[in-house]
């Protein structure tokens, strides 16, 4: 009869034994900093993030979006992975996801298609339209950073996702995409699971690039990050407080807005208390004004630029235009005033220089790249990709800062230029 001193001992000998068995597996290689190369799509001007994903692994692209929660693939079409599992409702792995509920699914079973797994709400960032989707887990395969150029591959097994019906992907998304990577603020996110799976702090950092023709980086983990020549372009960013909003989207306070070091006058009541509601947005192209400040950002700005010859009609979706050809160029893109976000204090600024701030919409025409937002949006700034390009844009969650470079064209450098050939 086994008595209760030999329970004990076997208990201890049983998790010395999980242990030997999870040293043996585990041990090798604890990354602190993960590396994802991002590709701009010419003809949504939005980023897309190649993922490792699947058993036997398979690269896919999936649209990055820093207002998801939780990241989503299309499970419909070819979904084959010997390692998929839809864990069961009430599991603890349900309770991470946000807003869930249990489902039953009528169809033949498959990915995607279960009874009593967990439902979710996923959405189409581009067309606002909303699918049930099924949590559901499995491997993802992602490259660490030695220094300056990838290590060694690391996985995270049990990754969760959903998987949402094809429908789901229907509207003018890049060609090609799976799904949505959700880098949002939620404890299933992509950040969240990597950082949380190698222990990491929970921050990563985005660095798009302008260029359709070369790679862009997202950096998980605590860094430094390191781009050619031998660049720590985390080292010299300025910070401002970074909140989260209740859907998980990243929101930071603009105090003013300056063109030339001249603050605009602009009339809405949150700027006259300067916390004017700013959300980072990579399913965003242009950068969304409400409707005042655009107005009074556009006007000010062809004030400004009064030498130049304006170019009508302006061309949509866009509030002024000038013929580029009177625009001399300079490192830093057309030369043209200096756009600054002014950020709590007036120490803090980002500034948007002649490259992020003016794009060629037609040979020969250039825009300032702001677009309308009407007079309620989501936010009274929404901050698109074409403005965060060649700038890297740090969230670090733990100490709830965001921190930004400004352009990277100021240091001769640029976000394609993270060294993604491994050391031998
Ligand atoms: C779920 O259960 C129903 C019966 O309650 C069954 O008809 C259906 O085929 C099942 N679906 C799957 C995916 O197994
Ligand atoms: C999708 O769901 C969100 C809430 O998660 C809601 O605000 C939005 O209106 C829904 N969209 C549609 C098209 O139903
Ligand atoms: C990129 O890394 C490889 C491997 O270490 C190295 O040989 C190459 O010179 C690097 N490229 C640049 C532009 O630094």
């Amino acid at each position: 009869m086994a008595s209760p001193l030999h329970y004990y001992h076997l208990l201890i000998l049983s998790s010395l034994f999980s242990l030997i068995v999870l040293s043996e597996s585990q041990t090798a290689f604890k990354p602190t900093t993960l590396v994802l190369p991002l590709q701009k799509d010419r003809t949504t001007s939005l980023h897309v993030a190649t993922i490792q994903k699947r058993t036997p692994l398979t690269s896919l692209p999936f649209l990055v979006d820093v207002t998801a929660r939780f990241l989503w693939a299309d499970c419909e079409k070819h979904y084959l992975s010997t390692t998929y599992h839809a864990p069961f409702c009430h599991s603890t792995q349900c309770a991470r996801a946000p807003a869930h509920y249990c489902r039953k699914c009528p169809s033949p079973a498959r990915p995607g298609c279960h009874n009593n797994t967990c439902g979710v709400l996923a959405s189409n960032p581009v067309t606002h339209k909303n699918a049930t989707a099924e949590l559901a887990q499995d491997m993802l395969s992602i490259r660490s950073a030695r220094g300056s150029n990838p290590g060694p591959m690391v996985t995270v097994p049990q990754f969760l996702f959903a998987c949402a019906p094809s429908s789901l992907l229907l509207g003018p998304l890049p060609k090609n995409v799976q799904g949505i990577a959700g880098f949002g603020h939620g404890p299933i996110s992509l950040p969240t699971q990597l950082a949380s799976h190698f222990g990491f702090s929970p921050q990563f950092a985005l660095c798009l690039t302008a260029s359709p023709n070369s790679n862009g980086v997202a950096f998980f983990g605590n860094g430094p990050y390191y781009i050619v020549p031998g660049i720590d372009i985390s080292a010299r960013a300025a910070y401002t407080p970074l909140t989260v909003s209740r859907q998980g989207e990243y929101l930071i306070k603009v105090s003013s807005i300056k063109v030339n070091g001249k603050p605009i006058p602009i009339k809405s009541p949150s700027a006259k208390q300067g916390l004017i509601k700013t959300m980072i947005s990579t399913t965003t192209p242009y950068t969304v004004l409400e409707h005042s400040i655009f107005t009074t950002l556009t006007q000010f700005f062809a004030g400004q630029l009064s030498g130049v010859p304006q170019v009508k009609p302006t061309v949509s979706p866009f509030g002024v235009c000038f013929d580029s050809t009177k625009l001399p160029s300079t490192r830093m893109g057309p030369a043209v005033p200096t756009i600054d976000f002014v950020l709590g204090n007036q120490n803090v600024a980002w500034s948007i220089y002649g490259a992020n701030s003016l794009v060629l919409a037609r040979p020969g025409v250039a825009c300032l790249a702001f677009a309308d937002g009407g007079l309620s949006p989501k936010a009274e700034i929404v901050i698109g990709t074409y403005q965060l390009e060649d700038n890297l844009v740090q969230f670090d969650l733990g100490r709830s800062r965001l921190g930004f470079s400004s352009s990277l064209l100021m240091r001769r450098t640029n976000c394609a230029n993270f060294n993604f050939s491994s050391t031998p």
